[in-house]
């Protein structure tokens, strides 16, 4: 991959921060936008816009085209079988709360129990937990290795007739454990269990192809993987989807509304109440055109190579501890520097042009399982370079001095 090239594409990745150049290491949190993802949301708003759905003039018809291509573009991305699986949300947790609200409705019971993680983000506890709370039901946590690798002798102890979902990261935000999916869902599925795979860190750096996975929901977010804010998309197989109650009521999720009785639309509207985000779905079609041409294995390649080099430089400065070292890495390495606390560290990188994230990161019981309060935390992207790692590394290594 010819990195300055792919730079290019970025304008933001030109910008300096207190006059230097920036470098953007938080890209775990949210990715920079390439020009075309730019260049179709200003068109989008420029040229194309009208509702879908409704109109029978001229924009409305193209609008809803572009909208219902966006759709197709990613059922193709996912490798899902049909189109009435991919429904639009706001992003992963709106994703993960409709699941958890529309399949705890229609198959959740009290005394059920769903199974989560220990190194689930918050998105992928409280929803489950909320549920559990309303139905009077158990939550089962997973626990992990101090590598950072799930116990999966543990988990299949965890399954018992009374499971009805299994909630799993496929990529932890935190340790960057690629979780072995397709095994935890063979083991469910041999009970009986659907099994909910929160994607939102694995989308942006590996091939996901739902049906080889055989996952029964799968959830990305757009601004994660290049595109717009604000949106994102669950996968759910049509067995599950038809039987689901709908998440919002509202106009587009209809079929007919009478006082008396409404009935629903068909898949995927029933899940898609009110007027949705059709620049931003267009914008996303933009996104996944970008990476695919990029070619997915060629980007996990490279983040991976550049993983490593930054693990190995990080490693070699003294005092500086690394979380998760799994065997099964994607691009992230989180750390904490001797006694310095991770805010100090941060706010000093930041000063020095390098952008990365401290805190709990929206893990507060792993950071309870690994002993700590928070880390920092430095995520990549295909359009990080080795000399942007040497910067980091050079930053830590002023910081360090200074305490
Ligand atoms: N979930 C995002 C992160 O881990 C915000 O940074």
């Amino acid at each position: 991959m010819d990195i300055n090239k792919i730079r290019e594409d970025f304008p933001i990745l030109s910008e300096q921060v207190y006059n230097r150049p920036l470098v953007y290491f938080d890209n775990a949190a949210t990715t920079q936008k390439p020009w075309p993802v730019i260049h179709c949301l200003e068109e989008g708003y420029r040229r194309h816009n009208a509702n879908v759905h409704r109109g029978i003039h001229f924009l409305s018809q193209t609008a809803t085209e572009a909208h219902e291509a966006a759709r197709a573009r990613v059922r193709d991305f996912l490798h899902a079988a049909s189109a009435e699986e991919i429904v639009f949300t706001r992003g992963t947790t709106e994703s993960v709360n409709l699941v958890a609200f529309s399949f705890g409705e229609t198959f959740c019971r009290e005394g059920d129990e769903i199974v989560v993680t220990v190194m689930e983000h918050h998105s992928n506890i409280v929803p489950w937990q909320m549920l559990c709370e309303r139905r009077k039901m158990h939550l089962k946590v997973v626990p992990m290795n101090d590598r950072g690798e799930l116990l999966l002798e543990e988990y299949e102890k965890l399954l018992t007739p009374r499971t009805r979902l299994v909630a799993v990261a496929h990529v932890s935000n935190v340790l960057g454990t690629v979780n072995p999916v397709g095994e935890m869902i063979a083991a469910a599925h041999r009970r009986g269990i659907p099994v909910f795979v929160d994607g939102a860190q694995a989308v942006p750096h590996l091939k996901v192809d739902v049906q080889a996975l055989d996952a029964d929901f799968y959830a990305f977010s757009a601004h994660k993987v290049y595109g717009p804010t604000g949106l994102g998309v669950l996968y759910g197989k049509k067995r599950w989807l038809e039987q689901m109650q709908p998440y919002q009521g509202g106009g587009e999720m209809i079929d007919q509304v009478r006082f008396e009785k409404t009935t629903y639309n068909a898949l995927p509207y029933k899940f898609e109440a009110g007027t949705p985000d059709f620049i931003g779905t267009t914008a996303l079609a933009a996104a996944l055109d970008f990476v695919e041409t990029l070619g997915m294995d060629c980007i996990a390649e490279y983040e991976s190579q550049l993983l490593h080099y930054t693990e190995e430089r990080l490693s070699a400065l003294p005092g500086l501890k690394i979380y998760g070292q799994a065997a099964h890495k994607s691009a992230v390495v989180s750390f904490r520097m001797g006694d310095i606390h991770p805010y100090d560290t941060g706010l000093l990188l930041d000063k020095l042009g390098v952008a990365v994230r401290t805190g709990h990161h929206c893990a507060q019981p792993l950071m309870e399982r690994l002993g700590i309060d928070s880390c920092v935390r430095a995520s990549l992207s295909f359009y990080n370079t080795r000399e942007e790692t040497d910067i980091l590394c050079a930053a830590l290594e002023r910081i360090r001095k200074m305490f």
